[in-house]
């Protein structure tokens, strides 16, 4: 089994840094344009393999995508991070022509792979690797949900003095702004949230959810990657262990929640296939509204990768 990330940049190597310490792939094959910098964060990703214990191995590519050939599932982080004062969707005049040429590149060495597409603006750029690769829209997956679900469970823990296992969540919508943390599918060991913590507060932490990467962005002055990488390998995870899990991702929609053509965050089950089942929550007027208005939002970003005239 074997698994691709594009991108050896801070998001690319946490992915299959944490892909290599689950072990769950023979290799795992790491590939950027920057001369020998993929080759370098390869080899000293395995030489941790003798102290932590794994087996996957790492190979390093500079752009020599016959390395990559046949594998399972690729993730693509190609692009440029954000900087202070940038929105993700400032991002798409460059982002747009390198997720598609990687696109291209990783399609043709391996036909039959899954692809993550991490690159930002998310959901515009899932977009964008599914018009290129023309393949079924399931194989083609967005990560944004399980990170920015992450961020939200980790704010309820810290806020309820609990542990984030504990803590599970449901969120929608695009990865912006606009995106949807659902406090009625959100629970504590089963206990609904709204049952532990006032009003307010919860309103706070999802003001914080909506602009937590901004937040890391300001603190950092480029944008995260523990959580984003951490957040692709267990969507690898559950494909290449066919483990049908329900994770917030992605997902190319065709009339669910009213929405049609377009790629939007949803929960989704996630098994050997990419996307099993897109599943649909009876959301109320408000949760309803607030998708809607997140996917307005998404389909304006769509609009300009339109008018790129790339396809
Ligand atoms: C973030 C970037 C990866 O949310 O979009 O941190």
């Amino acid at each position: 089994m074997k698994v691709t990330v594009v991108g050896a940049g801070n998001v690319g190597a946490t992915c299959a840094d944490v892909l290599a310490h689950k072990d769950i792939a023979n290799e795992i094959v790491l590939l950027d344009i920057k001369e020998n910098f993929a080759e370098g964060k390869a080899l000293d990703m395995w030489q941790t393999a003798p102290i932590d214990l794994y087996d996957s191995r790492l190979i390093g590519s500079t752009s020599d995508y016959s390395k990559t050939a046949n594998s399972e599932v690729v993730v693509i982080t190609s692009g440029l991070p954000r900087k202070p004062g940038m929105s993700r969707d400032d991002l798409i005049q460059t982002n747009a022509k390198i997720v598609k040429e990687v696109t291209e590149q990783v399609i043709k060495y391996s036909p039959q792979a899954k692809i993550v597409v991490v690159s930002n603006p998310l959901d515009v750029m899932t977009y964008t690797a599914y018009l290129t690769a023309k393949i079924d829209s399931k194989r083609v997956i967005g990560m944004a949900g399980i990170l920015d679900t992450a961020r939200y469970r980790a704010f309820l823990a810290t806020e309820l003095n609990c542990s984030p296992k504990d803590i599970q969540a449901v969120l929608m919508g695009g990865h912006g702004d606009t995106m949807v943390p659902l406090p009625r599918y959100t629970t504590v060991s089963g206990i609904p949230v709204t049952e532990l913590i006032a009003k307010d507060k919860l309103q706070a932490i999802i003001e914080r959810t909506k602009s937590g990467g901004g937040e890391i962005v300001n603190l950092l002055g480029t944008s995260a990657w523990y959580a984003p990488g951490a957040a692709a390998a267990q969507m690898v995870e559950a494909i290449i262990r066919d483990q049908k899990r329900i994770y917030p991702c992605c997902a190319w929609l065709t009339g669910q929640y009213g929405i049609k053509d377009l790629y939007l965050g949803v929960p989704v089950k996630l098994g050997k296939n990419g996307i099993e089942e897109i599943i649909e929550l009876k959301l109320n007027a408000e949760e309803m509204e607030l998708l809607q208005n997140s996917a307005k939002s998404v389909r304006e970003v769509a609009e300009v990768l339109d008018k790129m005239n790339l396809f």
